[in-house]
């Protein structure tokens, strides 16, 4: 059972239960009624603006029966009910302290150990079957990236990949890029060569947040495909060296691609990229399309080139990668503000065709969102 008790010449509620106590301001109650003259009735969208709520507010009454909790506001004289329940849910009175570099709980990073257990799906599957989507988006969001199995080998079929959860972002490149190889003899010397891994288009600002490979042909040898968590990578780093961390989350780095049709990408980001609380969101790391970094002070630029090695080195660590090889009708879709991605070297003659497209991932979170959601109403 819950107890109500107001404070501080109504400027906060304290909600007791058990043994434990929750704070809310009153000003945060106010602009978060659900009342209809606060938000619109059916999409929930506040039809308030701030300045509509007087900078006084106070709370002059609170009472609680079973879970509905019922607040008036002076000087409105406004009453508003609230579920206890939600009030719990959007509570704020324990965020405390975090490590820089923290993740989402619904994030879990991971090195070589996740090869026994790649998040993987069928084609057919998640195309019929919403509770097969569901499971596999999850992982996707969770893991950064995900393959898919036994899917058509046909041009574009890529774009049914992308209409599972969202739509194709499309740049210079086109709606999607071609990605051929031959490899023979006589070019073996430079097509045998790896790839570092490597975040895509860190020149564009918003990034494309999502890359779909699909694979359409493979008969050489080699080239399988590989990831790198670039999270975890940067955890691995601040680990390490917290200063080689932060100058690589402190200061920006530059991108750029200049290509031909007046192209002219450029983008100033750091290569670990934190919200302003310290949460890892993000990761830019491609040596082909870093600028000329003049964002970092004389003296802490060695320190700087020191942290980028060595962030280097951990992404080629071998520990870190997960491979896979694609086969025709096969793809995978990777987080490109996240996981790093790379081809490995070929050892044999043929050709590998692959085709390639960005999306964005609000549009997979929200599919995510609103499968989960179902599945909850349909518990209820
Ligand atoms: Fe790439």
């Amino acid at each position: 059972m819950a107890t109500l008790t107001v404070h501080d010449d109504g400027k906060y509620l304290a909600i007791q239960t058990h043994s434990k106590t929750t704070r809310f301001h009153a000003i945060w109650l106010r602009d978060n009624a659900w009342d209809s003259e606060t938000r619109a009735v059916g999409n929930g969208q506040r039809l308030l603006a701030l300045r509509d709520i007087p900078a006084n507010t106070a709370i002059a009454t609170a009472t609680i029966e079973g879970e509905k909790v019922t607040l008036t506001f002076a000087p409105e004289g406004k009453s508003v009910d609230y579920p206890l329940g939600w009030l719990m849910e959007n509570a704020y009175d324990m965020v405390g302290e975090t490590d820089i570099g923290w993740t989402s709980t619904f994030v879990e990073t991971w090195g070589g150990d996740l090869m026994s257990d790649i998040p993987v799906a069928d084609f057919a599957a998640v195309s019929t079957n919403d509770r097969a989507l569901k499971g596999w988006l999850e992982k996707v969001a969770r893991y950064g990236f995900g393959k898919l199995e036994n899917g058509p080998v046909q041009d574009l079929a890529l774009m049914q990949v992308v209409d599972l959860f969202g739509f194709v972002r499309e740049t210079n490149y086109g709606r999607h890029f071609e990605v051929r190889t031959e490899v023979n003899p006589s070019n073996l010397a430079f097509t045998g060569l790896g790839l570092q891994a490597h975040t895509d288009n860190p020149y564009r600002d918003p990034v494309p947040s999502l890359q779909v490979l699909y694979c359409l042909e493979s008969s050489a040898a080699g080239g399988e495909n590989m990831v790198v968590d670039g999270f975890r990578a940067a955890e691995r780093l601040r680990n390490e060296n917290s200063e080689w961390f932060d100058v690589l989350s402190q200061y920006c780095a530059r991108y750029e691609y200049v290509g031909e049709e007046g192209n002219v990408l450029r983008s100033r980001r750091p290569m670990i990229e934190l919200s302003p609380d310290g949460e890892l969101i993000g990761i830019r790391f491609n040596n082909r399309s870093l600028a000329a970094v003049t964002d970092v002070p004389f003296d802490k630029m060695d320190t700087y080139y020191a942290a980028y090695r060595r962030l280097g080195e951990i992404i080629d660590d071998p520990e870190m990668e997960v491979t896979f090889r694609l086969k025709p009708g096969e793809s995978f879709v990777v987080d490109n503000t996240r996981v790093l991605h790379a081809r490995k070297a070929y050892s044999g003659t043929g050709t590998r065709w692959l085709q390639g497209c960005y999306a964005d991932k609000d549009g997979l979170l929200s599919k995510l969102a609103g499968l989960q959601a179902r599945t909850l109403e349909a518990a209820e």
